[in-house]
Order: structure tokens, then sequence, then C-alpha cells
């Protein structure tokens, strides 16, 4: 790993320090909630306010950076020539709202399209999750993270989003009968720490960019495949039904889509 690097990560890792500060601070105030494209889709004066924050440090660390966020304080991005950073201010805004709790703040850095180092805050725990190639492991806080297990589908819980489950078809049900059994979160970034830390064993979810960046990175670095729902890369530009899950699980899923009609 460079010095250049582990220098990036430390100013990264105390940005974000103070950004869980400013967040944790600003909740004990009411919060100003709007609704973006329907009613179960919101943002509050938080995620735009540590978007702001975290995009001004960024531009302090990285003067020439591309930045990608979710609430449109970054750049018109167009590729992900360069070293791109891509910002969820508050994963699981609705969870955010409703419980002030089971919410993070993720920030990915990628070079070319290729992953360096991911970052989950789990806020409410406490927890910086972090690391990528560029540090060769991953941590939380102090310790260092285990591979988790390379469980098969049915020896394993499975996370999914509502939406998926409520909306998709007889494949999604299928994955899940095969399962343990399914549990839904409600933020992609708590359920890729449940990944990271072997509670379950993947996660099926349309996502967008911001939404998987940092845990694309982690999850990569502990030998989770990540993968569009047909094993084929993302398209970290725009939208994916995304499959995060276990070696193993992965090709039980692949399979199980094989056997059916298309997902
Ligand atoms: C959402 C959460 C949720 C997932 C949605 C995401 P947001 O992110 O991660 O769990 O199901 O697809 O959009 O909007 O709260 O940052
Ligand atoms: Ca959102
Ligand atoms: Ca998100
Ligand atoms: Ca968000």
């Amino acid at each position: 790993m460079s010095q250049d690097w582990q220098r990036l990560n430390d100013e990264v890792t105390a940005l974000i320090k103070e950004a869980r500060a400013n967040v944790l601070e600003k909740m004990s105030d009411p919060l100003t909630v709007n609704e973006k494209t329907n009613r179960k889709d919101l943002v509050t004066n938080v995620d735009k306010s540590n978007e702001q924050f975290l995009i001004a440090g960024i531009r302090r660390i990285d003067p020439t950076a591309h930045i990608l966020g979710e609430e449109g304080f970054g750049d018109d991005l167009k590729s992900l020539d360069g070293r791109v950073w891509i910002v969820d201010p508050i994963d699981g805004t609705m969870n955010f709202v409703k419980q002030r709790d089971n919410f993070a703040i993720m920030i990915g850095i990628y070079q070319d399209g290729e992953g360096q180092l991911g970052y989950i805050d789990d806020v409410m725990n406490d927890v910086l999750y972090y690391g990528g190639p560029q540090l060769g492991g991953v941590w939380a806080n102090d310790e260092r993270l285990s591979a988790p297990a390379n469980l098969a589908l049915a020896d394993g819980l499975i996370g999914a989003s509502g939406p998926l489950v409520i909306h998709d078809v007889a494949q999604m049900h299928k994955i899940i009968h095969v399962s343990a059994g399914m549990r839904v979160y409600g933020s992609a970034g708590i359920e890729m720490i449940n990944i990271m830390r072997g509670k379950t064993l993947g996660y099926i979810s349309h996502l967008k960019p911001w939404d998987i960046a940092a845990g694309q990175i982690l999850l990569n670095t502990l030998g989770v495949r990540v993968s569009a729902i047909d094993g084929k890369p993302l398209n970290m530009l725009s939208s994916n039904l995304v499959l995060v899950a276990t070696e193993k699980a992965q090709r039980d899923i692949l399979q199980i889509e094989e056997d059916d009609v298309s997902l």
C-alpha cells in the first residue's frame, strides 16, 4: 500500500467521524422531511447538509476529485475516468426518519472504475467499516474482519429490499424459499455490514451507484461476490438489480434463475 493511500484513508476516516458527529447533533432537532419521487422516497435537511459537508471535505482532500452524490451536490458524472468519489450522505433515510436508527454514511472511492477504498459508518453503533485493496483488508474500527464463511444459499439468511419482494416474481420467492430465511433491514449499508459480519449471506435489491459503491469495495475485499442479478459486473453510472452473495450462494441463485424464466 502506498503512503498516499494511507494518508488519504486517514483523512477520509477523520472526515466521516466529523460528519457522524454533525448528524448526531442535528438529529436532536426536528427534521425537515421532503418527498422526492413519492411518499416512500424521502430526503431530510440532514441528508442535504451532510452531503454538502462531505463534498466540501472531499474537495479539500482531493481537489481534482470527481464526485457523485445522491442529493445532487456533486458533479454531473458522465464517466468513471480518474478518481471518482461516490457519496451516500444518509443511507436508509426512511429508517433515519422513522427510527433514528439503522442508517449509514457511505463513501466509495474508485480509480478509473476500479474500487480502491470503501467506508460505511454505522452511526448509531459508533462503528466505521473501512478498507479495500489499497489497505489490503477491512476493519470495523480497530478490529480487522476476516472473510465471512462461504455458505450455500440453503445454509444462511438472505437480505432483500421490501419492494422487490412485494412486486417481483416467482424467482425471488424461490430464492427466499431455498434460503434459511429472508430479512429486510431498510438500508443497503446495514445489509452490507450484516454480510461482512456473516449474519446474512447475501442481499438482493434495486440499487443506485451510491447504495452499493462502498459495499462493493468492502465485500469484494472479503471475498464476497457483488454483481448484477445475472452475474455480470455492475454499471456504476446507473441503477442495477444487484446480487450480493457468498461465492456458493451466488452460484445457487444464478442456477435458480437459469432454471426459471427471467427475474
Ligand atoms: C435506500 C436504502 C434502502 C434500499 C433503497 C435505497 P436511501 O437508500 O438503502 O434500503 O432498499 O433502494 O434507495 O435512499 O435511504 O439512501
Ligand atoms: Ca434516498
Ligand atoms: Ca442509499
Ligand atoms: Ca441516501
